[in-house]
Formats: C-alpha cells, structure tokens, sequence
C-alpha cells in the first residue's frame, strides 16, 4: 500500500522537488508517494531524487514502450528515443512473414528493456541479450524472464553461443555512442548516475557500433537486419560502415521522438 503523504505532505514535497530543480515536481510527487511503502521510505526516496539520482533510479522501474521495465541504480535508464528502434525492428520482423519465431539478439541490453518491448510486440521470439556489466545482466535477467530471454555477460558478440551464427533475424544494438568529449556536457543525471561504458563511444562516438557493424554479416540470416541507433550526426557515417561489412544500408529517423537508426540488411539469396 503506498505511503500516506501525511507526514511529509504533498505539497511540500512538490515543493521540495521544484526547488531541487524538478521540471515535473507534481507528477514525481505522485510516482514516488504511490511507490513508498511507508512514510519513512517516502523521505528517503524524496532525498535521493532531491539529491540528483534519476526519477527512475529511485523508483527501481522506468516505463518504455508501455512496459514496466525494471532499474538498478548504476544501469543506463531506457530513453523513449530508443522506442523508435524498437518500432523499426517490429516492422521489419513482421515483413518477414516466414519467421514464426524470430531470432533476435540484442546487443548492450542495458536493462533489457529494447529485447523486452520487441518480445512484447513480436510474440514468441528466440530472445538473446548480452552486456558486459554485472548490474545490467542482472537486470536484464529479471525483465527478460517473462519472455524466456537468455542474457548473456561480456564483450558483444564474444559470449553468443556459436550455433546462433547465419541464424539472427533482427539484431539490434543501442550501443554507447556518445562521443567522449560530450560526456561532459550531458545532464547530470547521466554523466553521474550512468556510468562511462554506457555512454562513451569513444573519439567520434562510433568505437563500439563499428565493432557491432563490422561482425553483424557473420551472425545475421540471409534478409536479417541488423539496427543500431545513433545521432543524427553519425548516421552517414555509420551507414558507410555498414555497407563495407556488406550489408544495404538504410537510414530511418523519427522528428517526433529525435532519434535516428541505421538498418543493415544481410541480402537475401539470389536465385541461379
Ligand atoms: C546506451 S546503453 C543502452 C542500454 C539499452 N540497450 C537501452 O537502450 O536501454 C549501452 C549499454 O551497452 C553496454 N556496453 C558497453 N560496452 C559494451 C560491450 N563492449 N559489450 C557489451 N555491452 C556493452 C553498457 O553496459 C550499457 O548497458
């Protein structure tokens, strides 16, 4: 049962908020009051939010693509950005029609969530996940149990079983590709709750997704897509790296939501 604001009132928590610098005092307020179980924890809750630690890090859960998507403090939070390459994914999955059951991996899981919202939207698929920190494979795990995802722990595509290689479907990526020296220039929240491996893509951003790029073709099936998300910015560039690995790039972009994806298709096989 959430805690009654009683003691620590409504309003002056909304108060507490606003001056802490929180845009949507009222509707953090409401979250956090609905989320405490007693009045003490709401305090503490109201401190750590007023203190910085990003709305979702407090809660323990972040929204994306209608799911409740479990948070640990320390893990990248889903940004609804990235509800785009879910949605790009989803539309090519259900292109293909012969796939009954999609192969799909998902590389920097994070917390799942992109893996989570495609195996919502999908129906039955082979969900397999990777990221190389403790805390985000722990999370992954426990959003992704619904759907019987695998997660894995390490460097990209090193922990992947081999048997899944020429098999996947739908290979996504939301990778690190803040490029270094914009780091600091993020909002607090992320240059200081989110660690550095899930945002620094090195010099121009693009260290990890190349890596991702240039391996895809050997894990992808005959008329797989591979999708990465990325800035604006490095979409060209990206889409070059796609097509010296030997997949047809696309790039697709949504204004609404400012987010950018660069798809790579495995060509299908050719008839002789
Ligand atoms: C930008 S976050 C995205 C997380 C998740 N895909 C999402 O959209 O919420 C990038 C993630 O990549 C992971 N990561 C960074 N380098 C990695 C690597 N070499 N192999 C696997 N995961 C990596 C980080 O730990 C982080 O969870």
């Amino acid at each position: 049962m959430p805690a009654s604001p009683s003691s620590c009132s409504r309003s002056a928590i909304v108060t507490r908020l606003r001056d802490a610098g929180c845009v949507f005092a009222e509707d953090e307020a409401r979250l956090l009051i609905a989320a405490a179980r007693t009045p003490a924890e709401l305090a503490d809750m109201v401190d750590q939010r007023a203190t910085g630690l990003p709305l979702e890090h407090v809660l323990r859960w972040a929204e994306f693509c209608g799911l409740r998507i479990a948070v640990e403090p320390r893990v990248f939070v889903p940004r609804r950005r990235s509800e785009f390459l879910v949605s790009e994914a989803v539309g090519l999955a259900r292109e293909d029609a012969q796939r009954p059951r999609p192969v799909v991996v998902d590389l920097c899981c994070g917390s799942g969530a992109v893996g989570a919202a495609l195996a919502a939207a999908l129906g039955p698929v082979e969900l397999h996940s990777v990221d190389i920190e403790p805390a985000a494979v722990r999370c992954a795990r426990r959003n992704l149990v619904a759907a019987g995802g695998q997660v894995y722990e390490g460097d990209l595509y090193q922990p992947l079983p081999p048997t899944l290689r020429g098999r996947v479907d739908i290979l996504v990526a939301n990778a690190p590709y803040v490029p270094t020296q914009a780091i600091g220039l993020l909002p607090a929240e992320a240059r200081v709750h989110e660690p550095p491996v899930t945002l620094d893509g090195g010099a121009d951003g693009l260290d990890v997704l190349r890596r991702v790029i240039e391996a895809a073709p050997l894990w992808l099936a005959l008329g797989g897509h591979l999708l990465v998300e990325t800035s604006e910015r490095q979409a060209p560039h990206a889409a070059e790296a796609v097509a010296r690995s030997g997949l047809i790039p696309r790039v697709a972009s949504s204004e609404e939501l400012s987010a950018t994806v660069v798809v790579g298709t495995r060509p299908a096989a050719v008839d002789r």
